[in-house]
């Protein structure tokens, strides 16, 4: 084990919510957040309600006048700063992740540079606030400007602890908004950490808080009060149409990166060893935890068997383990409920008379470790409406590409969605037509800052990343100037 690096992300951790860039301590007590690879009690973060949550709220909107109507280059300086900082503690945020969390320590830096692209590239978006001027057809001259919506409501899901907070709170930050933060209860401390690091970097008082507790009781709040103009949140469709509900009476902005069950085709002409290799990279991030990760795998069926053979000898290949032990590559879930889910999809997939090619069951390590899974057959009908979440891959044929296309669109879902073939005809065509809102082809990863990110139909709407999302912060005002 890496004590050294486990120590580095300790030194890191604040059992603290942050009201206001004020802390209000847990004293050992109130919401205990677990090592998901021991199960073992790392620390606490206090258990807070409707008032601090409503004080939050006030800090947001009393900070929010100066922040948002100062210079545009004061706050990209801003971001920079925050960047710098985050640059030089990547072991320790990675560290502070992977104890968490559970993911393996290389992929959780991997996840703090990731984070990071974000505040980075907003901090240039933040520079390039430009409005129009238009000649109206009345005689007016038209001028556009891009302002801040005002103090928003950021929820953000346990998977990917930093980048999610980051790819909401860079563009809220540079559009000159104020932000009311509810990190997931299993991993408030990156969020609280990269929080402390920004107000290290001159974030104005009150720009910021993170509000620890019941996610239904402060998330109520949050979306009841008028003074939050905008929520945006990742996490399930079940929770994201509530919120969203919750929102109308006020008409909020609103933003939704939901559930995914993304589909992967691989046709007979693709390169099949890239296609396994990419599947895995895919498919493995976060031990399989997350929403962009294949659900459900469509292969031709000429090459079905050759590819689903060659994924599990590779797949059987991973190691699994603690988030700091040495080559690991999967580690926990990140609940027990969670490896019970995967247990029901492997047990689907036998009872619908498919076959399971390597893993299957509980790892000997126990606890919440699962055995990275392949199955081939069975019916694929339980993986297009429910994300495993988790490290498994069901492998189904496919006779034409219009087959591969009506199964990879029977879901109410569209978030990510791969795509392998030599033929660039069918490359475009098809993904022209599949329903989603990203589709990688020929490749597993498609997530970086510069990338549009976010879903169609229950995945959500809204996009993350990219030129578009300062879109989600911003209003545009338009003035009328009558020359004469
Ligand atoms: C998610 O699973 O919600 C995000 C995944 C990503 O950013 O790639």
């Amino acid at each position: 084990m890496n004590q050294t690096a486990k120590n580095a992300g300790l030194a890191l951790m604040r059992q603290h919510a942050l009201i206001a860039g004020e802390p209000i301590p847990a004293n050992g007590s109130g919401i205990a957040v677990d090592d998901p690879a021991t199960g073992e009690v790392i620390g606490h973060v206090p258990d807070l309600g409707a008032a601090e949550t409503d004080a939050a709220i006030q800090a947001a909107a009393e900070a929010f006048p100066d922040w948002s109507r100062g210079d545009p280059h004061r706050r990209a300086a801003f971001l920079r700063r925050w960047a710098a900082l985050i640059d030089d503690n990547v072991e320790g945020l990675g560290a502070l992740m992977a104890l968490e969390n559970g993911k393996p320590f290389e992929e959780a830096k991997g996840e703090v540079t990731y984070a990071n692209g974000f505040i980075k590239w907003f901090a240039g978006e933040a520079e390039r606030l430009i409005g129009e001027t238009q000649d109206s057809p009345l005689g007016h001259l038209l001028l556009t400007y891009r302002e801040a919506v005002g103090p928003c409501a950021l929820i953000t899901p346990w998977n990917f602890p930093a980048a999610m907070l980051t790819r909401k709170l860079g563009p809220a930050f540079a559009a000159g908004c104020t932000a009311v933060v509810k990190p997931a209860s299993q991993t408030p401390f990156t969020a609280i950490a990269l929080a402390e690091l920004a107000y290290q970097a001159g974030l104005p008082v009150g720009a910021l808080s993170i509000v620890t507790g019941e996610a239904s009781v402060i998330g109520k709040v949050l979306t009841d009060s008028p003074l939050i103009r905008k929520l945006s949140f990742t996490g399930s469709t079940g929770v994201g149409r509530k919120l969203a509900e919750q929102c109308a009476p006020t008409l909020k902005r609103v933003s939704m990166e939901l559930g995914g069950a993304a589909p992967l085709i691989v046709f007979a002409d693709a390169d099949l060893d890239l296609a396994v290799a990419e599947t895995i990279k895919g498919k493995f991030r976060n031990s399989g935890q997350t929403c962009v990760c294949p659900n459900r795998v469509y292969v031709e069926r000429s090459v079905a068997e050759a590819y689903a053979e060659k994924l599990a000898a590779e797949v059987a290949k991973i190691k699994v383990g603690a988030a700091f032990e040495e080559g690991v590559k999967v580690g926990p879930l990140i609940e027990d409920k969670a490896i019970e889910k995967v247990e029901k999809h492997v047990t689907a997939v036998r009872a619908d008379g498919g076959r399971v090619l390597t893993g299957g069951s509980r790892h000997e390590l126990g606890g919440r470790f699962f055995q990275p899974t392949v199955t081939l057959g069975g019916d694929d009908a339980l993986f297009r409406e429910e994300e495993t979440f988790g490290p498994m891959i069901p492998v189904f044929a496919f006779d034409t590409e219009t087959e591969a296309l009506d199964k990879a669109n029977a879901s109410e879902f569209g978030l990510a969605s791969y795509l392998f073939t030599r033929d660039l005809d069918r490359a475009m065509r098809f993904s022209r037509r599949i329903e989603a809102g990203m589709c990688g082809v020929n490749t597993g990863l498609i997530s970086t800052a510069v990338a549009p990110f976010g879903g169609v139909k229950q995945s959500g709407y809204g996009r993350e990343g990219s030129i578009h999302g300062i879109d989600e912060y911003v209003d545009v005002k338009t003035v009328t100037l009558a020359l004469r």
